[in-house]
């Protein structure tokens, strides 16, 4: 069974590659993903495209499975935060092959973005520059949508990209409504500190900004794990304040990492970078990795690590996995390899912990300190 599924991954990712992508990248990347979000959409209304979809790209296998406090996962394959922004694929997504789906960032107003082009691609460095700037449907709009799924669905939370939110106080109270409006609606809360498009990023960077924050939020009653995201261009120092104020509160753990700012980045093999925007792919996946190696022993692997940037193969996955995360997110994989991505890295995933002599996923998790 596994090779016939390993040669129906390779029929698609060399359709995808050679024969999809090359269309596609002709065209401006934000109205692709726009469309991409369209036709997800559509094909999740149906039970006959979503049987479909599982024939051409799910795989099981029981070594991927893990009971992460409440939460249930049949595979570590998330989707990250910033495709599905406004939730509008959440009938699809599972018959993808994910073993869970972010959606948002939400802000408790809805945003238009930031002015002028949003998405770029970075062809040479394997990565996309985005400047979305937290565009989205706000949380009012996008609560509906959220319905009980058969894979765990998080919720990020982000705050308003706006001047009501210039101070810390304003912030926090634009942070709590989201919060207390989605108490009840999604698996798990993933709360966005390091979006690099927004005005004010660097607000809960503060330790002390932070812990005003994570007061507010958890004197609101909910039943759902709470999640923080880790920017790469936080100094060792600054993820060290982050996570002992974080850890002074019930949280269930981090996602490492979101986008990067720095065009210095000598993982940047592009000539021509926008300005402006955070980057993705490639570029992040180092330094994701020392944020996520770091957290891990800082914490002694008390907390669950979502590891997320540049992930394109089960080997990075497995690389992440054996620095410290249990579960894992992506985006740009997606775009530069295809779909078929998903099942591809679960499917190699499985072969390299049995490999490795390791029953379940969780036997793994940090391997590479041991
Ligand atoms: C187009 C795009 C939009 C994104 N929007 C968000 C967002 O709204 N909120 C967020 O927390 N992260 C956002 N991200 C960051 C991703 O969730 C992820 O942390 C980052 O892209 C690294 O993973 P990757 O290399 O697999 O893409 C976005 C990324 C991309 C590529």
């Amino acid at each position: 069974m596994p090779t016939l599924i390993h040669l129906r991954n390779q029929i698609l990712h060399f359709g995808y590659v050679l024969l999809i992508k090359p269309i596609l990248f002709r065209f401006n990347p934000e109205f692709v993903h726009d469309r991409t979000v369209g036709l997800g959409h559509w094909l999740g209304k149906f039970g006959v495209t979503r049987f479909l979809g599982r024939l051409l790209f799910s795989y099981a296998d029981p070594t991927l499975r893990q009971q992460i406090g409440n939460l249930y996962f049949k595979n570590p394959v998330g989707l990250a935060a910033g495709f599905d922004k406004n939730s509008q694929m959440l009938n699809w997504l599972p018959a993808l092959g994910f073993g869970f789906i972010e959606v948002g960032s939400l802000t408790a107003k809805p945003g238009s973005g930031n002015p002028g082009q949003h998405l770029w691609r970075l062809p040479k460095s394997k990565g996309l520059a985005v400047n979305f700037g937290l565009k989205n449907d706000g949380v009012e709009a996008i609560k509906p949508r959220i319905k009980k799924n058969i894979i765990p669905v998080g919720t990020n939370l982000a705050f308003t990209n706006d001047a009501s939110t210039s101070t810390v106080p304003l912030a926090i109270a634009d942070f709590a409504y989201s919060f207390s409006a989605l108490a009840d609606t999604g698996d798990y809360f993933t709360l966005n500190i390091s979006c690099p498009n927004q005005t004010n990023d660097r607000l809960f960077w503060d330790p002390v900004a932070l812990d005003q924050l994570l007061a507010r939020l958890f004197a609101i009653t909910t039943t759902k794990p709470v999640f923080i995201k880790i920017s790469p261009d936080m100094t060792p120092d600054i993820i060290d304040e982050v996570v002992a104020v974080a850890t002074r509160y019930p949280i269930a753990g981090f996602i490492i990492s979101n986008l990067t700012k720095d065009r210095n980045n000598p993982r940047v093999l592009d000539q021509s970078v926008p300005p402006v925007g955070g980057m993705s792919g490639k570029v992040v996946a180092e330094l994701a990795d020392r944020a996520i190696a770091q957290v891990y022993k800082k914490t002694g692997g008390q907390y669950t690590i979502i590891g997320c940037g540049g992930i394109f193969s089960a080997t990075d996955a497995y690389h992440k996995i054996g620095l410290g995360a249990s579960l894992l997110q992506l985006v740009t994989g997606l775009v530069f390899e295809g779909p078929q991505l998903v099942s591809e890295i679960n499917l190699g995933l499985a072969k390299l912990l049995r490999q490795n002599g390791y029953k379940n996923i969780q036997e793994a998790v940090g391997w590479k300190g041991r």
